[in-house]
């Protein structure tokens, strides 16, 4: 974590910014406005620095990763990443460079091995959820997801005559134990609770799971620890998410159950992630990028600019991370929203964007005259 405050005033926080593929520009143009606003109104100084990654990289340079981004990751505070992903290459298994390449690829290069998703409901976004209001309420869980080992980055093969293919699933000790400790960390400051989940009834990466799990509860006596198997995991979410503090399981189940759990918030366009580990921390929506809503200004902003809060908190600026969510709370409250949460009434992308920052810099007038928003007249309403 990066020190700062009265101390050291002058601090300048360096960001690489990689917007990426399809909405991604849109997204974090609006998170790169909003941290400005913070920037102005705390007396805070953010420098950023751009790269390519993802498909645009792989049009302008061949690979999906190149070099410079790394190095430009490698010295800045953090990352703020958009999306990768791009159509063209999802229907072309043959294909030898992918945009998705850019994403594992910086996760390991920077050796972020935990990825921090928090699931939140909000009461104005109950309807949108296909389940029950009783089930939403006060659900309040943080996935923490392995970013850097198993079935991602094990040996892959095909076949010399593409007969067969295999993806090799390892763990070491020490991926799970520096992973598990950060999560039995988290659940010390919350509600107390490490629920892991694996397939230790089948695999034995799983058993490993279990057996060092079981192993470091003994530093952590006054957490309560739930094993739970991945198919009965994926059930519960829908059933009783309430159960759930800190749910920690290995990269894949993590992928699935995420995206799964992210319809307990109403939109996939809501949910902020962190990934974090030894080198320089990155923070991202866990939505793609969308290549239909690209350039149309109608994506959800909401999962990155909660991602920029993330970021704050990781800087040590808690009291400015709170007022990036409370505009977010602002926002459902007031129905500002994109067109995923109200396809009929709703704001662009850009528009959402000026609302946080105005909120964020004070700017929001007691009396809101959503008219002027509606014809985006003006921004302070
Ligand atoms: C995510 C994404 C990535 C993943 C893809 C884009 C490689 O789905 O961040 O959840 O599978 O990790
Ligand atoms: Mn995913």
């Amino acid at each position: 974590m990066v020190k700062q405050t009265k101390k050291n005033p002058e601090k300048v926080y360096k960001i690489a910014v990689l917007p990426g593929d399809g909405i991604g520009t849109e997204v974090t143009a609006q998170s790169i406005k909003v941290l400005n606003m913070i920037a102005e109104t705390y007396g805070h100084h953010f420098e950023y620095t751009g790269g390519l990654i993802g498909a645009v990289a792989i049009d302008q340079t061949g690979s999906a990763l190149p070099p410079e981004t790394v190095e430009i990751c490698m010295e800045s505070d953090a990352v703020l990443f958009g999306a990768v992903g791009h159509p063209k290459y999802d229907n072309d298994p043959d294909a030898k460079v992918r945009p998705e390449q850019g994403i594992l690829g910086i996760r390991k290069a920077l050796q972020l091995f935990a990825n921090i998703r928090p699931i939140n409901t909000y009461p104005a976004l109950y309807e949108l959820s296909p389940l029950k209001k009783e089930r939403l309420a006060e659900v309040d869980f943080i996935i923490f997801r392995e970013l850097t080992g198993g079935i991602y980055f094990g040996a892959k093969e095909t076949a010399a005559d593409g007969s067969s293919a295999s993806d090799n699933c390892v763990y070491s000790r020490k991926e799970i134990e520096r992973i598990a400790r950060l999560a039995f960390d988290y659940a010390a400051k919350r509600k107390k609770k490490v629920t892991l989940v694996d397939k230790a009834n089948v695999l034995e990466t799983s058993r490993l799971w279990r057996k060092v799990v079981r192993e470091i509860t003994a530093d952590y006596p006054e957490i309560e620890v739930d094993y739970m198997f991945v198919d009965n995991a994926a059930m519960q979410i829908l059933l009783n998410p309430q159960q759930f503090d800190i749910m920690l399981t290995e990269n894949m189940f993590g992928d699935i159950l995420s995206d799964e759990a992210s319809v307990l918030s109403g939109s996939l366009g809501m949910l902020p992630s962190a990934s974090v580990g030894r080198g320089t921390a990155l923070f991202e929506p866990i939505h793609g990028s969308y290549p239909q809503a690209a350039g149309k200004d109608i994506a959800n902003p909401t999962g990155s600019i909660l991602s920029a809060a993330m970021m704050l908190d990781h800087f040590g600026l808690q009291r400015e991370a709170e007022v990036v969510r409370n505009a977010v709370e602002w926002l459902l409250d007031n129905n500002f929203v994109t067109k995923d949460i109200d396809p009929i009434n709703f704001y662009f992308t850009s528009t959402i964007g000026d609302l946080v920052s105005d909120f964020v810099g004070n700017k929001i007038p007691g009396v809101v005259h959503k008219e002027n928003i509606e014809v985006r007249k003006s921004t302070v309403i």
